[in-house]
C-alpha cells in the first residue's frame, strides 16, 4: 500500500512570534504548560510525524485540547503549521501556493465536520453539489454526481427537501454525502459523528465502514471518543499535550498500551467489544472439493489435530465444512468422494466481527469461520481462543505474546468430536448482526 499523506514533525504553536523562543523551547524539551508560562504562546500540536496510508482509516483521538483539530487542519492547511512537511502523494503541501492550495483542496481532499455546515433554506441535493457547483462544474453534472453521493449514504429519496426536514443524523449524512460528491480520495472527518447521540452514531460509524470497503478512500478521522476510535481505526494515533504518544491498531492499543496514559485511557474498555474475530482467528485447515478425497481431508484433520475441515470451491469460496464422524464412517465403506459428508450449518462470522459476538456461537465448541469478501474464508477462530483474548486484562496483557494467538496452532482446538447429530440444523446460520447498544 502506498503512503498517502506523510506528516514530518508537524508542530503548531499559537501565539504572535510562533517561530521564536517558543519553538526554541520546544526543541529544548520543554513542555506545553512551561512554554505558555514562559511566553504565552499555547502549544497546540508538538512534534507529530505518521504516515496514513492508502484506503485507511486512521484516526486521531484524544482528551480535549489534545491537538486533534490543529493537527487535522494543519492537513489541508486551514492553519499554518509553524514547522514540518505534510505530504500528500509526495507532494509538500506546506510548500504550495495559494492557487495550488485552493486546488488541491477542491480536488484531492473533503472534510467533514462536526456541525455540519448546511445552508438551512437550500436543497439537500443543492447542499450536496455545493463544492462542485462553486468549482464551476455544470449543472447537470453536479446534480448527477449530488444524486450519487446521495444514494451511497441512503438519502437520494430527500434531494429536494431541506435541511431542517432531516434529523440530525440524516443531516450528517448530507454532510458526508458531500463531501463524497468531490471525489476526493482524502477524506478529513474532524469529530463528524461527535453531535449525534449514540445509536445514531453507530449507525452512521458502521455506514462509514461498510462505505469505506467500497471506495477505499484514505481517511483521516479525528474523535475524542475512544469506543469510536477503536471502532472505525485501522490505526488509532493517542496524542496528549500536542503530542502523538503511541500509534497502533486498536488491538496493539489494548493488548500494548505505550504506556500509563494510555492504559488509563483503556482502562474501562470491553475487550470484547473491541478485537475482532481476525485479530484472533488462525489459518483455516481446508480441502478442495474438485480435488481432495475423504482420505486427504482425515491425513489433514489428522496432521493438525483438528475434527471439522473446511470445504474449498474453485474460487476459494466456503462450501461447508466435513466433520471427523462423517468422514470416518465414508473411509470405513471404502469412499473416497467427500460430497456427501459437506455441511453448511457451520458457525461463522464476518471478519471484523467483534468477540462478543462470537460468545453464543462459541458454545457449541466448534470452531468458527471468518468469512470476508465474497464468501472467502479467511480463517477461523478457535474458542479457548476467544476467551484467551478476553482474559488479557487492559495494560498489564502486554506480557502475552500476541503472536501466538494469531498464529499458534497447537493449542485452543476443539476438544472432542463434534457428534454428528448437530449436523441436522437448518443448513442457514443467521448471520451476526452489529449489536447497537453500546457504551458510547
Ligand atoms: N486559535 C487558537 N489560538 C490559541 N490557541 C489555540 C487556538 N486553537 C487551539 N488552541 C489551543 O491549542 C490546543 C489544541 O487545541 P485543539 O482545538 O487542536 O484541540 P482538540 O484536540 O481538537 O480539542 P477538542 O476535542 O476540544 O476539539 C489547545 O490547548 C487549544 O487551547
Ligand atoms: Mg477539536
Amino acid at each position: 500500500m502506498a503512503t498517502k499523506i506523510r506528516l514530518e514533525h508537524i508542530t503548531k504553536i499559537y501565539g504572535r512570534d510562533p517561530r521564536g523562543q517558543a519553538l526554541e523551547l520546544l526543541h529544548a524539551g520543554k513542555g506545553k504548560d512551561e512554554i505558555f508560562a514562559k511566553t504565552r504562546h499555547v502549544v497546540g500540536v508538538n512534534n507529530v510525524s505518521f504516515d496514513v496510508e492508502e484506503g485507511e482509516i486512521f484516526v486521531v483521538m484524544g482528551l480535549s485540547g489534545s491537538g486533534k483539530s490543529t493537527l487535522i487542519r494543519c492537513v489541508n492547511r486551514l492553519i499554518e503549521p509553524t514547522d514540518g512537511a505534510i505530504y500528500v502523494d509526495d507532494t509538500d503541501i506546506t510548500k504550495l501556493d495559494k492557487p495550488q492550495l485552493r486546488e488541491m483542496r477542491r480536488t484531492k481532499m473533503a472534510m467533514v465536520f462536526q456541525h455540519f455546515a448546511l445552508f438551512p433554506h437550500k436543497s439537500v441535493i443543492y447542499n450536496v453539489g455545493y463544492g462542485l457547483n462553486v468549482r464551476g462544474v455544470r449543472e447537470e453534472e453536479w446534480r448527477e454526481r449530488s444524486l450519487k453521493a446521495l444514494e451511497m449514504v441512503g438519502l437520494r429519496m430527500w434531494a429536494e427537501h431541506y435541511p431542517h426536514n432531516l434529523s440530525g443524523g440524516m443531516q450528517q449524512r448530507v454532510g458526508l454525502a458531500r463531501a463524497l460528491a468531490t471525489d476526493a480520495d482524502i477524506l478529513l472527518m474532524d469529530e463528524a459523528f461527535s453531535a449525534l447521540d449514540p445509536l445514531i452514531r453507530r449507525e452512521m460509524q458502521n455506514e462509514l465502514l461498510t462505505l469505506q470497503e467500497d471506495l477505499q478512500k484514505t481517511i483521516l478521522f479525528i474523535t475524542h471518543d475512544l469506543g469510536e476510535a477503536l471502532r472505525v481505526g485501522g490505526r488509532v494515533a493517542v496524542m496528549r499535550g500536542g503530542a502523538v504518544v503511541q500509534i497502533g491498531t486498536p488491538q496493539e492499543i489494548i493488548t500494548e498500551p505505550a504506556d500509563d496514559y494510555v492504559a488509563e485511557f483503556m482502562a474501562d474498555v470491553d475487550t470484547g467489544r473491541v478485537l475482532t474475530a481476525e485479530f484472533i482467528m488462525s489459518p483455516a485447515t481446508t480441502v478442495s472439493l474438485r480435488r481432495n478425497t475423504v482420505q486427504d481431508a482425515l491425513r489433514r484433520m489428522d496432521f493438525e489435530g483438528i475434527n471439522e475441515i473446511y470445504v474449498l470451491d474453485d474460487t476459494a469460496r466456503v462450501d461447508g465444512i466435513l466433520r471427523r464422524p462423517n468422514l470416518e464412517a465414508l473411509n470405513d465403506r471404502g469412499e473416497r468422494d467427500f460430497s456427501s459428508a459437506i455441511r453448511g450449518d457451520f458457525p461463522r462470522v464476518p471478519r471484523f466481527a467483534r468477540l462478543y459476538e462470537l460468545y453464543d456461537l462459541s458454545a457449541r465448541g466448534e470452531p468458527i469461520a471468518v468469512i470476508g469478501d465474497r464468501g472467502k474464508l479467511e480463517g477461523v477462530v478457535y474458542p479457548l481462543y476467544i476467551f484467551e483474548a478476553l482474559a488479557r486484562d487492559n495494560g498489564n496483557g502486554h506480557s502475552n505474546d500476541s503472536s501466538d494467538s494469531q498464529h499458534g496452532h497447537s493449542n485452543g482446538r476443539s476438544n472432542g468430536h463434534t457428534d454428528a447429530q448437530t449436523v441436522s440444523d437448518s443448513t442457514a446460520m443467521p448471520e451476526p448482526v452489529a449489536a447497537d447498544a453500546d457504551n458510547n
